[in-house]
């Protein structure tokens, strides 16, 4: 494997209109690897830091020159001559070099961008796919399987303009025995949602970041009815053909001042324990098989308690809990504070920490969860990465804009390599 011999790094737009960067990568033998950052805006504290100008004459202040400055400038003076596939040096290299907890010195969107284009590099000149490359470089257990997909059909919270306090409702096609026939069904779904959003005379207008709708519902249990009312209407079974995962992001409306959980769509002021009593209910009255961030960041006592009722029945999901830190996640593995992560490699900053924090989650019996977030762009690699280091499942948002697409795209090209292997609803106790 060659050394790395040059880094150019540039400012792009992603799906928001946003600025973020992308990284190129050329290797001695020629080859070349790319990486666009993706970002969030229902971001937990304790990500990884996303360094932006801060000047409010260009985008508002969301610029990223100073990170793709320290991509051309200090990152590449250090990484230049490493060899293309020691990913664990190269990526520590970086984390000393930045020398900060949360890599707010050089950015972690600057760091992330290397990372990735330099393993992406390193596949190309080993003339294997991406997924490949990371199947053989991580060994992580299990057969290559087309992850199961949670998809976004309705959006609320910080991604959307309507009253929902719930940032995600998605479906599982947990009965599909294929993935293309997953997808089939999923929009059929999706389609089905449209036309009972306008028969209850809500608008179905396209406004959400991840490409799903942004009804102004009543209530946040009223858009649990609709989805049901949609797979219905899509001639499917919910439950045993079309579960419901959410993404309560409740980080988003807890209040640190009084401790409360306050659901503005609802009306409700809850405490941790009047939280845990609503998400049972919803798990009681609804064929929901996952629940993300259903409590804050740092209410560590209350997701032990959340599930510990509600672990053996449902997937208890955490990311801003988690937010990919290995620490984090040893934490929760300890408390028994959820059963599954979310894994997003941008809160982290690294290929090689994305790793850890997968391999961590597995050895303890958590599932994990591979997402992109709701600033995206044209690249595809989530659906590399999700199959490569055995993910089980994947969240990447609707089934509409093609910053979606292009990773259900070519999920569709790698089921196709793989002679149909899809994972299927059994990962999610289906
Ligand atoms: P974000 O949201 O990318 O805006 O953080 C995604 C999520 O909360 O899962
Ligand atoms: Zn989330």
């Amino acid at each position: 494997m060659s050394e790395i011999t040059a880094v150019k790094g540039r400012e792009i737009l992603d799906s928001r209109g946003y600025p973020t960067v992308e990284v190129e990568v050329t290797l001695a033998s020629g080859h070349t690897g790319r990486m666009l950052v993706p970002s969030g805006v229902s971001t937990g504290k304790w990500e990884a830091h996303e360094l932006r100008d801060g000047d409010a004459s260009r985008y508002g202040g969301r610029g990223v020159r100073k990170a793709v400055a320290n991509v051309n400038g200090e990152l590449a003076e250090a990484v230049i001559g490493l060899a293309a596939d020691n990913q664990a040096f190269l990526d520590r290299r970086m984390i000393d070099l930045d020398a900060t907890a949360q890599k707010s010195r050089l950015g972690a969107n600057a760091i992330l961008g290397i990372s990735f284009a330099v393993a992406r590099a390193a596949a190309a000149e080993a003339g294997k796919p991406f997924y490949r490359y990371l199947a053989d470089a991580y060994r992580i257990e299990g057969d290559l399987r087309i992850p199961l997909p949670m998809v976004n059909v309705m959006s609320g919270g910080l991604h959307a303009g309507g009253k929902l306090d719930v940032q995600d409702y998605m479906v599982v096609p947990v009965g599909a025995s294929s993935y293309p026939e997953a997808l089939e069904q999923v929009s059929a779904v999706w389609q089905a949602t449209r036309v009972v959003l306008n028969a209850s005379g809500y608008e179905a207008f396209l406004v959400a970041d991840e490409g799903g709708l942004g009804p102004a519902l009543n209530s946040n249990e009223e858009g649990l009815e609709i989805l049901c009312r949609s797979v219905e209407q899509a001639g499917l079974k919910p439950g045993s053909d079309i579960a419901i995962a959410l993404d309560v992001a409740s980080t988003h409306f807890y209040d640190p001042t009084s401790n409360e959980y306050v659901l503005g769509a609802d009306g409700s002021r809850l405490t941790s324990e009047g939280m845990i009593d609503r998400l049972e209910k919803w798990v009681s009255s609804y064929p929901i098989v996952s629940i993300e961030d259903g409590l804050a960041e740092d209410d560590w006592e209350g997701w032990r308690r959340l599930t510990e009722r509600l672990g053996e029945r449902i997937q208890v999901l955490g990311d801003d809990l988690f937010t990919t830190n290995g620490e984090r996640i040893q934490r929760g593995i300890d408390l028994n504070a959820a059963n599954a992560v979310l894994v997003k490699s941008n809160q982290i900053g690294t290929l090689m920490e994305t790793v850890e924090a997968i391999r961590l989650a597995k050895f303890a019996g958590f599932r994990t969860v591979i997402s992109a977030r709701s600033g995206e762009t044209e690249d595809d690699v989530l659906a590399d990465l999700a199959v490569g280091l055995r993910g089980g499942q994947i969240k990447i948002g609707s089934l509409t804009r093609s910053s979606r697409l292009s990773k259900y795209n070519r999920l569709l090209r790698i089921d196709e390599e793989l002679g149909g292997a899809f994972e299927g609803g059994k990962v999610i106790g289906g």
